[in-house]
């Protein structure tokens, strides 16, 4: 059955474009993949250029290691099926079909050990064991590397308490693991602090929890006496360990790219991150983004062939070496994987409508005093000189983009594309986005009946800072977002020029 279905990816795979140069036999004798921390991250949004991530990327990835020659493993380390801790009623179908493509696309990438935390719980214990996936729950778990003389077993790990990692491994050893590595339940900082420790018979910590936001932004590999590894959360780049038994007595040790490589890497890494930058800057003429584009993929290619090169290894030594594969955008997907997002994506529209047209409510009505949204048409009454600068924006058209991308009732979605949405008298139902469906004025100004009523300065906001802007244009969604760059994209003569004084007084 397992072999039929890598059979399956693997066939699935020949079919695409080869990014890389032909793998090279491999003389690892395993490949551990590692997911960690997918926070129910089936992939990247879409709201920015060149967005890394997607299970479907890093299924592809998988598969071609399987050319390699090594038995190929995969482990997830845990938060990977929802994006909270709880769920809402409403959010309830959409993140609960979510969670059902993460573990149907974790098991089409083979995966052989997962282990769990408070993010696949947020439907409960009985949900999770129903999508059977392989458990990691005792905490322990050995994978047999295969058949060959030289044939570790890899010992995975899980835990969030410093004093059970001692003894996690030590079970692991007693069943036949030759490299443990430990999938750590807490941050990176926590992990840190267990850098000196070299008797806790651990060959790597894997961190597996990025609570924050802010956590896990970044790809780190830190070589301190014990290793720590932690992949960019959400899906965005993978974690790779190759293992080189030769055969020897003693640890396995780390082994260290060629210091030239490395920096290579480095530099190039620097380069994507500035080109990426580059594309996003907005109102860039369509040519030119073209050409950045064009320019990224390149880079890209070139940095998957450097990190392809062979490591050095110690000699007369085991080890095993640790990368990253960051998924970028211009990577293939593999095509069963992709087709789980597809149907996904299709069944979560009918779910959302499901429910609101069960259970919907309007929003609450503000408290007393607090203004109302009434509509764009009602500022053009006196504000008619702004209009045709708005409606050149991409903020007039935000739904329709994520309907031109079948998202539109989506919940993770529509928040940042319409007006008001969860705010009072805005807009709290899904089935019912009509007359809400752009980033209209009062997205940016806030809720206009008083103004309306009165005009004054006082009674509608005037924007001097980007506050109002980032909460949509936020670190994850509008990576560049550059304040003074954006606003000059959304103001001109007749918005945000000083023609306000032009607004007709209301008759006396
Ligand atoms: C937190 C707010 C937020 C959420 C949630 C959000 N978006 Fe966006 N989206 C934005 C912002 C802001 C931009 C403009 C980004 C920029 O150009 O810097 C954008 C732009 C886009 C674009 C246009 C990209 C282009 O090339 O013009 C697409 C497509 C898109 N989003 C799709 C989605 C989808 C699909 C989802 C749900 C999976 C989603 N968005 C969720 C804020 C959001
Ligand atoms: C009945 C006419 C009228 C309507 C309708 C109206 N405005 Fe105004 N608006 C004015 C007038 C008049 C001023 C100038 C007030 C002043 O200078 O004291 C103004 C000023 C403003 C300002 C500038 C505030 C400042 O601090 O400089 C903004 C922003 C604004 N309006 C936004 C809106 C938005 C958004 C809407 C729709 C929700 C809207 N207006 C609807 C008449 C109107
Ligand atoms: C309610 C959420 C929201 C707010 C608030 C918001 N934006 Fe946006 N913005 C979006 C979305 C969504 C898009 C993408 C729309 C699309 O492409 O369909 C976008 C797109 C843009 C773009 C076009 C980017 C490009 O790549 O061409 C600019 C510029 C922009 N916003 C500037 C601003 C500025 C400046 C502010 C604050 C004054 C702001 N936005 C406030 C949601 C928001
Ligand atoms: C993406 C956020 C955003 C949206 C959407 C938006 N505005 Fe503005 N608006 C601004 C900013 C930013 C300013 C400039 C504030 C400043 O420079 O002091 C501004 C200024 C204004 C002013 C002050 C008069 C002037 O020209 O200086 C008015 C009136 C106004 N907007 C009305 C509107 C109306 C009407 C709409 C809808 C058609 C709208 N705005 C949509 C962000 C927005």
């Amino acid at each position: 059955m397992k072999r039929a279905l890598l059979a399956l990816l693997w066939f699935s795979a020949c079919k695409l474009p080869d990014v890389r140069p032909q793998a090279a036999r491999n003389p690892a004798q395993g490949i551990v993949f590692i997911t960690t921390s997918l926070k129910g991250y089936l992939g990247p949004c879409g709201c920015s250029e060149n967005m890394r991530g997607g299970i479907a990327r890093a299924a592809f990835q998988i598969s071609q290691a399987h050319d390699e020659g090594a038995t190929v493993l995969v482990v997830d380390s845990g938060d990977a099926l929802f994006g909270s801790e709880t769920l809402t009623e409403e959010a309830a179908p959409q993140q609960k079909r979510k969670a059902q493509a993460l573990a149907d696309a974790l098991k089409l990438m083979g995966v052989n050990a997962k282990a769990d935390g408070p993010l696949d719980l947020a439907a409960g214990k009985d949900f999770l064991d129903a999508l059977r996936l392989p458990p990691l729950r005792e905490g322990v778990s050995v994978l047999d590397i295969g058949p060959g003389p030289n044939a570790p077993a890899v010992g995975v790990i899980t835990t969030g308490e410093p004093a059970r990692l001692k003894e996690l491994a030590q079970q692991a050893r007693d069943k036949g693991a030759r490299l443990v590595v430990a999938l750590y339940q807490r941050p990176l900082a926590e992990a840190q602090k267990l850098g000196m420790e070299d008797e806790l018979g651990v060959d790597l910590l894997v961190v597996a929890r990025a609570p924050g936001e802010a956590d896990a932004e970044t790809n780190k590999l830190i070589s301190s006496k014990l290793p720590i590894a932690q992949a960019q959360a959400k899906g965005r780049s993978l974690l790779r360990l190759d293992v080189y038994d030769v055969g020897a007595d003693g640890a396995f040790v780390l082994a260290k790219g060629a210091a030239e490589q490395e920096r290579e890497l480095e530099a190039i890494d620097q380069r994507i991150e500035a080109l990426r930058t580059q594309v996003n800057e907005p109102g860039l003429a369509p040519q030119l983004l073209e050409l950045k584009k064009q320019k990224l993929t390149e880079v890209v290619a070139r940095r998957a062939a450097i990190a392809a090169t062979p490591p050095t290894l110690p000699r007369g030594k085991n080890a095993f070496t640790v990368r990253f594969v960051p998924l970028e955008s211009s990577m293939p997907e593999l095509p069963v994987v992709r087709d789980v997002v597809t149907r996904y994506d299709r069944d979560v529209g009918k779910l959302n409508l499901q429910w609101a047209s069960a259970h919907g409510r309007e929003c609450p009505a503000p408290e007393a005093g607090q203004p109302r949204f009434v509509g764009d048409e009602t500022c053009r009454d006196c504000h008619e000189a702004a209009f045709p600068i708005w409606e050149k924006s991409k903020h007039h058209d935000a739904l329709a983009t994520l309907e031109k991308k079948g998202k539109a009732l989506h919940l993770d979605c529509v928040g940042c594309h319409v007006t008001g949405w969860q705010q009072p008298s805005g807009v709290c139902r899904i089935d019912k986005l009509e007359g809400h469906g752009q980033v209209g004025c009062e997205s940016c100004h806030g809720p206009g009946s008083n103004h309306v009523e009165d005009p004054q300065k006082s009674n509608i906001a005037n924007l001097k800072s980007p506050q109002v802007c980032v909460g949509c244009h936020d670190h994850e969604n509008s990576p560049s977002f550059d304040f003074e760059k954006y606003l000059a994209q959304i103001t001109g003569k007749g918005h945000g020029d000083g023609t306000r004084a032009e607004g007709k007084k209301p008759a006396p």
